[in-house]
């Protein structure tokens, strides 16, 4: 059977394949196709597994000429794979995730998921917009977190493969209707994961809404340097963020409002530590919103990891304001992901470009409205390089 879908033809019977610019690479994943695209270093795979409630779900792999090698798929325009060299040229995967669909569908939390409607936690649940009161899931009882029970990480957005200048990469575009998860208007948005030549893998959104609404996207990744594989915490991992000052929370993680200077506690990382050095002084562990001093909306360097032991170096570029540092602190051994690994407490960090945490009931917060007529905007870099 052969279907051509935009600008990708997908075989999905081995023996027919015309114009193959790609073969299928060594795959555990659940479905034994062949998969083409006429893009030279990506692959698509319409067929790569099958939600639950019926829908296929197609995975697409880009690759550079680098050693770099991204895999996403359409359910929650999703970052499953991300094939990273380290300092020898030994790529290993570096993003905590899953061989199938089916934990992302449900127990994952978050992993590689584009997270919205809002990421991040709204107080119980409630905001008022230009005098409407709206209520929303508190799927983080008491609070509503990540978009609430079917984010836009739970949902299918439909891909397109596109070629960019210096690589590849996925377009996806999703609407989200007026009241879906309880927001307001009718938003249309499209997630673009480009893999440049340079190392970089570049997510833009846009998004634009027919009525006023809040608008906080990000990506959620779970990262470790190491190889998701290794069986290893990323406590060693050197962290750097570019930030003076970040959002204290109460114990549900809701900001108070301050906006606190970093200096003199452990969460002042403008110089580089180990996020192991102090985190033992953090209860819980960390989970907070960084607020980045680049805060004007251009292309900033926000954050910076090293893994010694490999020499991966990870930066993060961002045009947001916020950054939350995570390390995977719910993370308890009940979850296994890739090739068997147990994902047990501080197996990933994450590094969540976004908005503050509840700045719908924040007036003193860089703003989340997006009204009719207004693009929201965001890219952000993950680059890549060994020392
Ligand atoms: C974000 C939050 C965390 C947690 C994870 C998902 O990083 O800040 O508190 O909810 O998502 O488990």
């Amino acid at each position: 059977m052969v279907r051509v879908t935009g600008m990708c033809m997908v075989v999905l019977a081995a023996g027919l394949i015309v114009g193959c610019t790609e073969t299928e690479p060594a795959d555990e994943g659940p479905e034994e196709t062949a998969a083409v695209s006429e893009i030279e270093g990506l692959t698509v795979d319409s067929n790569w597994d099958t939600r639950a409630t019926g829908e296929a779900v197609t995975r697409y792999v880009l690759k550079n000429s680098s050693g770099m090698t991204a895999v996403l798929i359409d359910h929650g325009a999703t970052l499953i794979g991300l094939e990273v060299p380290d300092r020898d040229g030994n790529s290993a995967d570096i993003v905590l995730g899953f061989d199938r669909v089916e934990p992302y569908t449900g127990a994952s939390p978050y992993m590689g998921a584009t997270v919205g409607r809002y990421a991040n936690r709204i107080a119980l649940g409630k905001f008022s917009l230009d005098g409407e009161d709206y209520t929303l899931a508190t799927n983080n009882d008491p609070n509503h977190l990540h978009g609430g029970d079917v984010g836009f990480d739970k949902v299918m957005w439909e891909g397109e493969p596109i070629e960019v200048d210096d690589g590849v990469g996925v377009r996806f575009r999703y609407v989200s209707e007026d009241g879906e998860e309880g927001y307001p208007g009718n938003l249309r948005m499209t997630v673009t994961y480009t893999l440049g030549a340079t190392n970089e893998l570049r997510i833009e959104y846009e998004a634009e809404t027919d009525a006023a609404t809040h608008v906080n996207l990000t990506h959620h990744s779970y990262f470790n340097l190491a190889g998701a594989t290794s069986g290893s915490t990323i406590l060693d991992h050197v962290l750097t963020i570019a930030a003076a000052s970040y959002t204290p929370g109460d114990e549900t993680f809701i900001p108070t409002g301050e906006i606190a200077p970093v200096e003199g506690t452990p969460l002042d990382f403008r110089t580089p530590y180990a996020i192991g050095d102090r985190i033992a002084s953090v209860e819980g562990g960390y989970d907070h919103n960084f607020v980045l001093d680049s805060q004007d909306g251009t292309l900033s360097l926000a954050a910076k990891v090293v893994h010694p032991g490999t020499g991966r170096v990870m930066e993060i570029l961002t045009t947001e304001p916020g950054l939350q540092f995570y390390t995977g602190n719910f993370l308890d051994g009940t979850l296994t992901g890739k090739g068997g690994t147990v994902y047990e407490r501080n197996f990933g960090f994450c590094l969540e470009a976004q908005k503050y945490p509840d700045t719908p009931n924040k007036p003193g917060f860089p703003t989340s409205v997006l009204r009719p007529g207004e693009t929201y905007r965001q890219t952000t870099i993950h680059r890549f390089s060994t020392e």
